[in-house]
């Protein structure tokens, strides 16, 4: 057992004395890239090649053979409910511990987002998935949290057998694998973000994959106004749409960054299995695992503090390892359901009179509120768990500091 004067927030050395490698994301492949898309003297995607060639990239890595490329992870999230034809009044269910990328494009179609409950492994959970089906449910967002795969194999099947839409929110999950398969490969679309938090970056942009020709053009009417471009004139206009269009700019980012994207993934996935082997004996914690079949691209990470057997608050735990050089906070900042969006059950995006309270209040008289009651695992791990960055770039010294100052800190406090 440490000693706790040996801690550095104590007075103790610190454990993490360097500054975390970072790495340099842009380079000549980018810059190349960005050269030939000045010089095709258009930057739209309709004229240009990039934003093509970056579709191309993405059938070939996802084995998918329809892409639409577009402006952000929220835009593809919303464009593959658009795919799973969702509308006024179809509820929507998803885990709330996500972006609120994962929830606007539910709302902006007047369609109820439904919370279900992640589990252990902060991913949606199949059973709260199933508890929570109606009859008006429409499509389910699967969340694959943090570079680590959701059951989607599971969730698909649940799904389909009922004629639910599947979207999978893969914003923080390139690269990752169920089985040998890549999540956004399983439901009815696959939804992608190059924000530039991403493991991938195009500074801002997404992608939407899918199976199915109908819903591809569908999708791609939505992403561009319904202009429909490239297939049937006549159609133009026919419904309505968005500008979510991918600029040849991004397009051009997004075709050296796809290039590159098994490397990249594979550095976090080597970084993050470092961290799992190195925790695996922690005393008075466990880290959070992929699940089995599982193949992870760690985003970031969890650990699960085992509170009976430590003598501090999560704070004094986060301050220590923080004090040894650990990045590390305690989990709390993903929670949908603590949104005053949604603690109000109001619509308020422009105007402050007349309050909007569609959709949570429906026209035929349904109600929906929000409370932690059907999601007690993520309130559970809002509460207690700590959360440590993860990433690509880190050397094995960055890791095997860090390791040893998360063990020196929770041997420190062991009850
Ligand atoms: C899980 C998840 N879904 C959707 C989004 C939205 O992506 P974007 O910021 O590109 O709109 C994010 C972004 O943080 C995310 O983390």
């Amino acid at each position: 057992m440490s000693n706790m004067s040996e801690l550095a927030i104590n007075g103790g050395p610190k454990t993490k004395t360097t500054p975390y490698a970072t790495t340099q994301r842009f380079g000549a492949e980018e810059l190349e890239q960005l050269r030939e898309a000045l010089e095709q003297n258009t930057l739209f995607y309709g004229f240009g090649n990039k934003v093509k060639q970056a579709c191309e990239l993405m059938q070939q890595y996802t084995g998918r053979p329809y892409v639409v490329a577009c402006s952000s992870g929220t835009a593809a999230v919303h464009l593959s409910l658009i795919a799973c034809g969702i509308g006024p009044g179809d509820e929507v269910i998803l885990t709330p511990n996500t972006d609120s990328g994962s929830v606007i494009g539910i709302i902006a179609e007047g369609a109820v987002p439904v919370f279900c409950d992640c589990n252990e492994n902060m991913q949606p959970d199949v059973a709260s998935i199933a508890a929570r089906i109606t009859p008006r449910t429409r499509a389910v967002v699967v969340v694959h949290l943090a570079g680590y795969p959701a059951q989607i194999d599971e969730i698909n099947a649940l799904c389909t057998a009922k004629g639910i839409g599947v979207v999978e929110d893969c914003a923080q999950s390139w690269g990752t694998r169920l089985n040998d398969r890549l999540v956004g490969t399983w439901g009815t679309a696959g939804a992608y973000s190059t924000n530039d938090f991403k493991h991938l970056s195009t500074g801002d942009g997404g992608f939407v994959t899918l199976e199915d020709e109908t819903l591809y053009r569908r999708v791609f009417n939505y992403a561009d106004k319904h202009y429909d471009r490239f297939f049937d004139l006549s159609q133009r206009q026919a419904h309505h749409g968005m500008n979510y269009r991918m600029s040849e700019l991004q397009g051009a980012v997004a075709v050296a960054q796809l290039n590159k994207a098994e490397a990249i993934t594979g550095s976090f996935h080597a970084v993050g299995r470092r961290f799992e082997d190195q925790l695996q004996n922690l005393k008075g914690a466990s880290i959070v695992m992929p699940l089995s079949g599982g193949y992870a691209t760690y985003w970031w990470s969890l650990l699960h503090p085992d509170w009976s057997q430590l003598r501090c608050t999560r704070e004094e735990l986060v301050a220590a390892l923080q004090a040894e050089g650990v990045s590390c906070a305690s989990y709390g900042g993903y929670d949908l359901i603590q949104s005053p969006l949604f603690q109000q059950g109001v619509v308020r995006p422009w105007l402050e009179a007349p309050r909007c309270r569609y959709p949570f209040v429906q026209p035929d008289g349904r109600t929906y509120t929000y409370d932690y009651t059907p999601t007690p695992t993520h309130k559970r791990l809002l509460e207690t768990a700590i959360r440590f960055s993860v990433n690509g770039a880190y050397t094995n010294q960055d890791v095997d500091e860090t390791t040893a100052a998360i063990h020196k800190v929770f041997n420190a406090y062991l009850a």
